[in-house]
């Protein structure tokens, strides 16, 4: 991706990030707890990329982002979408997140490409018409499975599921695992772990 606005906006998060995962680091679990509702948690520049290559690459058009905090990964995600012809659906239940999300979706020029639902997405998921082609699950880990199971009959044939957070924290450690071989015991879907960012679990649905 080479639009200079876009590039630049990144850049400022990749710096907000960098800041964010120090203070956490500092943080006991108690306290980083309370930080959360202002915190971007994005997937972070590596997974970004791969995102945007990946959904490129497959061509998906009906995307959805399961977790928007204030839309880094949204950033990287529509500017595929546009590239595709799609367009990224995108779920978020903190209001003061989704608003920063609009404006920073805004800023790049990808409002077109994005669609935000505010609300608790193990409820919209069911709610919202039609299949998937692409996922990012990038919620609370707790929901995974509950998303995931609500969403495994709306995969489209050949459809492409990525799960964030697999390696790091390494406190999910158990709750990652069981998402892992929840997706694994499919029979139509194949799940690999790729080692890139915090970790990713990519699965794709198979096409016959
Ligand atoms: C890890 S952050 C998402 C980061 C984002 N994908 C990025 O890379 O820029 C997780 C987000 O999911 C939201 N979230 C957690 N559980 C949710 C739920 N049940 N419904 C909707 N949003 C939820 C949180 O408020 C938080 O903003």
């Amino acid at each position: 991706m080479k639009e200079v606005r876009i590039v630049n906006l990144l850049s400022e998060f990749d710096a907000r990030l960098e800041a964010e995962h120090n203070q956490l680091q500092a943080l006991s679990p108690q306290e980083r707890a309370k930080h959360l509702d202002n915190m971007m948690l994005a997937v972070g520049r590596q997974t970004g990329e791969f995102l945007n290559m990946l959904l490129k690459t497959q061509g998906g058009k009906r995307i959805l982002e399961i977790g928007t905090s204030v839309g880094y990964s949204t950033i990287w995600l529509a500017e595929a979408a546009r590239v595709n012809g799609g367009c990224v659906t995108t779920l978020e239940y903190v209001a003061t997140k989704q608003a920063q999300a609009v404006e920073n979706i805004r800023k790049a020029g990808l409002e077109d490409f994005v669609d935000f639902q505010l609300g608790d997405a193990v409820k919209l998921v069911e709610t919202l018409p039609g299949t998937w082609d692409f996922v990012l699950l990038d919620l609370w880990k707790q929901f995974y499975i509950p998303c995931f199971n609500r969403l495994y009959e709306k995969l489209a044939p050949g459809a492409i599921i990525v799960a964030d957070n697999i390696n790091f924290p390494p406190d999910f450690a158990p709750i990652m695992k069981a998402y892992q071989e929840c997706v694994r015991a499919k029979p139509d879907l194949d799940s690999i772990q790729i080692d890139i960012g915090q970790g990713l679990e990519v699965t794709r649905k198979e096409i016959n």
